[in-house]
C-alpha cells in the first residue's frame, strides 16, 4: 500500500507530488454530514483528524477533508524558511508492546514499512518562508467543508548563540510566528512545545515558567483565536501539574502526545539515521499507545480536580475506530492519528461510522 505521506520519496519530493496513493484519489460522491460534535466551539462532523506532520501543505490538508478526517492539523511551520534533514525521514520501527520512555533503549530500524504499525519521524521541522506558507495555509483553511476545521501549528526558533536577550528574541518569534498564521484565517492555532528532533537541548514544554511567559505573550497577541499547547510525554506528575498550573488559565487545550523519543540502530547496532545529531529521533505509531493515553487521563483528572475546562486532544498509536473511542473514552474532546492515517486512509471513514 502507498502511504499518503510516502516515506520512500524525500520530503521535498512528497511536497511537490503528494498526496499519493488511495488518498489522494478522486473524491466519492458522499453526501454531507451535519455536525455532531464541536471542539473549541467549531461544530465538527466527528471530532478526529490528523494531527501535525504527514499534512505538509494544502493538497494535503484538502485530501484529509475529502477523505472524511474533519479536524487536521497543517504541519507545523517557523517564522523563515528551514530545511528539512536529510532522507531518510521515516524508518520503520521495531517496537515490541511499549516503547519505553526516555533515551536510553536502542530500537531497531530499518526501511522495510510495509507491515510496519511504528515508525521513527526525523525531519527537523523544516518551513517554508512565510511568503509561501501563508497563502498555502489559507488553502487548507478555505479546503474545510462545513462541520470541518483546520488548525494551525506553528513553533519558535532559537536565536543564534551569542544573540543579545535570547529569551525576549525566542518568545517574540513564537508571537510572530502565531500572527503571520492567524492572518491566514485558521480558527485554532496549536503551539509545538515538544519536538524531539529539534536538536538535544531540554524540550520547551518541560520549562513551565517560559512557556507560560510564551504563551501569555501568543495569546495577547492573537486575542480569541483558541490555542493549543502540543506536549512531548511526562514521565513525572509534579511536573505535568506544574505546566497546568501556570497554562491552563492562558491558553484553551493540549495535545498530546508527541513523538517519543529513542535511539534508532540498525540491525549491526550503528546509529540508523544519517548525519550528526540525529542518532536520537521520534518514534510514534503503536508502540506509543500507551503514552498518548496515559497523558489524556493525566490532564483529564488534572482538569477534573481543579474544574478547569480545558479541551485535550488525545494523540498517539490511534491505529483503528476502537483506539479512538478508547482516547474519547480516557478524556479526550478530539483525537487524531498520524501513523494510522498514513496506514489506512480510510480511518476518519471508519471513526465518522
Ligand atoms: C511524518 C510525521 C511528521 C511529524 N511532524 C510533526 C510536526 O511538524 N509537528 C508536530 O507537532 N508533530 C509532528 N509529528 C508528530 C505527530 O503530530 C504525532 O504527535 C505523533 O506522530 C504521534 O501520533 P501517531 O502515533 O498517530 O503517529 C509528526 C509525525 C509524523 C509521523
Amino acid at each position: 500500500m502507498t502511504w499518503f505521506y510516502d516515506p520512500r520519496r524525500t520530503y521535498e519530493d512528497n511536497y511537490a507530488h503528494g498526496p499519493f496513493g488511495a488518498f489522494a484519489a478522486a473524491p466519492v460522491d458522499a453526501p454531507p454530514r451535519p455536525a455532531r460534535a464541536s471542539f473549541l466551539g467549531h461544530p465538527v462532523v466527528s471530532p478526529f483528524g490528523i494531527p501535525a506532520g504527514p499534512l505538509v501543505n494544502a493538497a494535503f490538508c484538502e485530501a484529509a477533508f475529502r477523505n472524511g478526517f474533519d479536524v487536521n492539523v497543517y504541519k507545523t511551520v517557523r517564522t523563515s524558511a528551514h530545511p528539512s534533514h536529510a532522507y531518510p525521514n521515516v524508518l520503520a520501527v521495531h517496537v515490541e508492546g511499549r516503547l519505553a520512555p526516555g533515551r536510553a533503549a536502542p530500537v531497531l530500524a530499518d526501511g522495510a514499512l510495509d507491515d510496519a504499525t511504528s515508525i521513527s519521524n526525523s525531519f527537523g521541522v523544516p518551513s517554508r518562508d512565510p511568503d509561501a506558507w501563508q497563502p498555502d495555509m489559507a488553502a487548507a483553511v478555505a479546503a474545510a467543508g462545513d462541520g470541518q476545521l483546520l488548525v494551525g501549528s506553528f513553533q519558535g526558533t532559537h536565536p543564534a548563540p551569542g544573540a543579545p536577550d535570547r529569551e525576549s528574541a525566542y518568545i517574540a518569534d513564537h508571537v510572530a510566528a502565531a500572527a503571520l498564521v492567524v492572518e491566514t484565517g485558521v480558527p485554532v492555532l496549536e503551539m509545538n512545545l515538544s519536538c524531539p528532533n529539534e536538536g538535544t537541548g531540554a524540550l520547551l514544554c518541560f520549562d513551565g515558567p517560559l512557556v507560560a511567559r510564551i504563551s501569555a505573550a501568543v495569546k495577547e497577541r492573537v486575542g480569541d483565536v483558541p490555542l493549543v499547547l502540543k506536549l512531548a510525554y511526562f514521565g513525572d506528575d509534579a511536573a505535568l501539574a506544574g505546566l497546568v498550573d501556570a497554562t491552563a488559565g492562558i491558553v484553551d487545550g493540549y495535545a498530546a502526545v508527541n513523538t517519543l523519543p529513542a535511539r534508532l540502530v540498525d540491525a549491526a547496532g550503528r546509529p540508523a539515521l544519517p548525519g550528526a545529531g540525529r542518532d536520537v529521533a521520534g518514534v510514534c505509531g503503536d508502540g506509543i499507545r500507551w503514552a498518548g493515553l496515559d497523558m489524556v487521563g493525566r490532564l483529564a483528572r488534572l482538569r477534573e480536580t481543579a474544574a478547569r475546562d480545558f479541551a485535550i486532544v488525545g494523540v498517539g498509536g490511534v491505529l483503528t475506530s476502537a483506539h479512538a473511542a478508547a482516547y474519547r473514552a480516557a478524556g479526550a474532546d478530539a483525537v487524531m492519528s498520524a501513523t494510522g492515517a498514513m496506514i489506512d486512509p480510510g480511518l476518519g471513514a471508519a471513526v465518522r461510522g
